[in-house]
């Protein structure tokens, strides 16, 4: 099934999730030939959702070194933590695909927007852990508002505000619908707790040390003793919002090598909760709160 999405592109179904061409061409295989290793950690997120910020928590937690912070000021989190379907499973011009051999190494971090119900097959075929950020309906709509308001393919085309609250009610948006991509790995972490951390955006925000620390524990790799706690506290702040987004590679108005239609600035707005209500009238507010109440309340 095909849906118009903008006037240039359309959004097209798989297994319920809506696509646009490019993602479901390399969303599709990712899932019919990535293989996770036991040892991968698996960034799993709808987009707009916190996944730089995790990239950039994830790389620091398991790469730590208390000498040596100069990986986040050189590297942008996208070059740091590949996305499957961005980065690694697109087609170079010679058609080969780009899963290069430093990524299939031990230890490695890879990223999918991915939604559980299409990717489990893989996910379950072996030990490897997954962390999945998820964050306010309402914050993440406003977030891909503004990101895809300035992609090229929006250029004639303003996607407007009362269409795009419609269309993420309805799912049909770019990995959507959100709430079944929420509620897929959501009901996963309920049943495999060992295997996959559900956090979200608003209570990384509200205690970040706590969270980095249970991101160290889940993977293995806790923060011991006062030292520990003062690794964990030097990489909320390496993180965090007003350090990363000042970083030059991440004021670079450069576009990433996969070929994304977004600079590497793009990645950074405002990073802040309740965003929404700069721009959201009420009743925008009101009907997403519906829908949210619909879908999330059977899952508490
Ligand atoms: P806003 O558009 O609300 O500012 P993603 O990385 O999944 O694409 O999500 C992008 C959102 O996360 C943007 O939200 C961006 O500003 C915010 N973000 C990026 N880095 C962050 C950080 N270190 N801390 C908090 N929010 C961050």
């Amino acid at each position: 099934e095909k849906q118009k999405w903008c006037i240039h592109q359309s959004l097209y179904e798989f297994h319920g999730f809506w696509f646009t061409k490019a993602y479901l061409e390399t969303t599709k295989r990712v899932v019919e030939t990535f293989k996770p290793l036991p040892t991968d950690v698996i960034l799993a997120s709808f987009p707009k959702t916190g996944t730089t910020w995790l990239k950039a928590l994830l790389y620091s937690i398991t790469h730590r070194s208390p000498h040596d912070d100069t990986v986040l000021t050189l590297n942008h989190p996208q070059e740091l933590v590949p996305s499957l379907e961005t980065n690694l499973y697109v087609r170079k011009r010679d058609g080969e695909t780009l899963l290069h051999d430093d990524v299939a190494k031990k230890g490695r971090i890879l990223a999918t927007h991915a939604p559980h119900q299409i990717l489990q097959d893989a996910l379950n075929s072996c030990d490897c852990k997954i962390v999945y950020v998820t964050r306010n309906p309402k914050d993440t709509l406003v977030s891909l508002w503004h990101f895809l308001q300035k992609s090229k393919e929006f250029e004639d085309d303003p996607w407007e505000l009362e269409a795009a609250v419609d269309q993420f009610c309805n799912g049909i948006v770019p990995f959507g619908p959100y709430y079944d991509h929420v509620l897929g790995y959501r009901e996963e972490s309920l049943s495999k707790p060992h295997k996959v951390l559900f956090v979200t955006y608003e209570e990384l925000k509200e205690n970040p040390r706590v969270h980095v620390k249970r991101l160290g524990e889940f993977l293995g790799c806790p923060f011991l003793g006062e030292s520990g706690e003062e690794q964990a506290e030097k990489i909320v702040k390496l993180c965090s919002f007003e350090v990363l987004s000042n970083q030059e590679i991440n004021k670079s108005t450069e576009f990433p090598d996969s070929g994304f239609p977004l600079p590497y600035n793009s990645f950074f707005r405002r990073g802040e909760v309740g965003d929404h209500f700069s721009c959201l009238g009420d009743d925008m507010i009101q009907k997403i709160d519906g829908v949210t109440t619909l879908k999330f309340h059977a899952s508490g």
